[in-house]
């Protein structure tokens, strides 16, 4: 049978009663919480793809030996199930995820899951814990697909087993203060990718890589690092976890080109999208942190924001780095930053028309 339509269902016989769910729905925060079921499915070079099951939420049970706890051969995603006003469920792009993450896959060499189970995964998961999906403005239920390669064998080579997992948690605002602009930090010293590498793949070594210079922009009071491109040092890349935009005094906007090394986001895409039927000028292209801070003096950049699924479109104050400080830590959220971002979750939310069909419902 197809595996598709072969879904196993174990019902969680630990799941939260219905007010300890409430309490957490009430106040989520980011991936602290997690709803009572996941999704697994098994692979082998064998049988390929097989065993496919929503089942209680719980810990892995995995060999020491499993080959994604030395050489990191995991890939993931990150998508949401929004609840409308009459209470149905839908989620954003999920098939540009599929697609990303059997891009990531073929880098790591991992297998890849076809966007009809990745999106039926997705269903399954979704369909058991609804009740998971909060209904607060600005509320969504995060959901966490990944593939981890668990075959016991130190030799260093491509797993020849692996596993899909899809975990859920209701998420808030992935910043603490919500949509209250950010300081971003310039990280001189470290690099997040490198020409040839795994910079515009979804795995978790990208992020390990992005912590020791996260934590520098914490220490300097910035919610996200900003890297540089690996080569000359004097592009922009992204963020830690996300895309960056400036918005121009023309009223142009500008975002880093896909280089090989950064991730292709969903939102960015939705973004650029949006912006050009509103008949905005969008260029991805090379921009300098130079052209950043210069034109953050001049008043030549008059917005910049973050993006990405976690983030949403989040705007950004000010840029700082070893020395300096540009734009004003204190100033408001811009206003075509807050026009897009507006827009953006209208959709999502079913408040205006998906004039792109990016809805699917759960
Ligand atoms: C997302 O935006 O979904 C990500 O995967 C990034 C991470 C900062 C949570």
């Amino acid at each position: 049978a197809d595996i598709t339509s072969s879904f196993r269902t174990k019902p969680s016989e630990k799941a939260r009663a219905a007010a300890d769910r409430e309490v957490i729905l009430a106040d989520p925060g980011f991936g602290k919480h997690f709803t009572d079921h996941m999704i697994s499915i098994d692979w082998t070079t064998e049988r390929g793809w097989h065993d496919a099951e929503v089942r209680a939420y719980g810990p892995l049970m995995l060999d020491p030996a499993a080959s994604v706890l030395h050489y990191a051969q995991e890939i993931f995603e990150g998508l949401k199930a929004y609840r409308h006003a009459d209470g149905s469920i839908w989620t954003f792009r999920p098939q540009a995820n599929a697609e990303r993450m059997q891009r990531s896959a073929r880098r790591l060499a991992l297998p890849e899951l076809p966007t009809e189970l990745f999106v039926e995964s997705i269903r399954q998961l979704v369909n058991a814990d609804a009740a998971w999906v909060p209904s607060a403005p600005e509320t969504s239920l995060y959901l966490r697909p990944f593939t981890i390669a668990n075959e016991s064998f130190l030799g260093v080579r491509s797993a020849q087993r692996a596993a899909y997992y899809v975990i859920a948690s209701p998420a808030g605002p992935y910043f603490a203060k919500g949509v209250a602009p950010v300081s971003i930090w310039l990280s001189t010293e470290y690099a997040r990718a490198a020409k040839g590498g795994t910079g515009a793949a979804k795995c978790g070594g990208n992020y390990a890589a992005s912590l020791l210079p996260q934590k520098e922009a914490y220490d300097n009071g910035c919610a996200q690092v900003l890297f540089l491109d690996p080569l000359e040092g004097k592009y922009l890349e992204e963020l830690g976890g996300m895309n960056v935009f400036l918005v121009k005094k023309d009223g142009t906007l500008v975002t880093p080109e896909l280089s090989g090394s950064i991730l292709e986001g969903v939102t960015r895409a939705s973004i650029i999208q949006l912006s050009r039927d509103r008949g905005i000028t969008v260029e991805e292209r090379k921009v300098t942190a130079q052209e950043w801070r210069d034109g953050m003096a001049s008043g030549d950049v008059v917005e910049a924001f973050a993006c990405g699924t976690a983030a949403v479109v989040t705007p950004i104050a000010a840029l700082k780095g070893p020395g300096f400080v540009a734009g004003d830590e204190n100033a408001p959220a811009g206003k075509l930053t807050m026009s897009l971002r507006q827009e953006l979750t209208d959709i999502q939310y079913g408040r205006r028309a998906d004039p792109h069909g990016w809805m699917t419902r759960l």
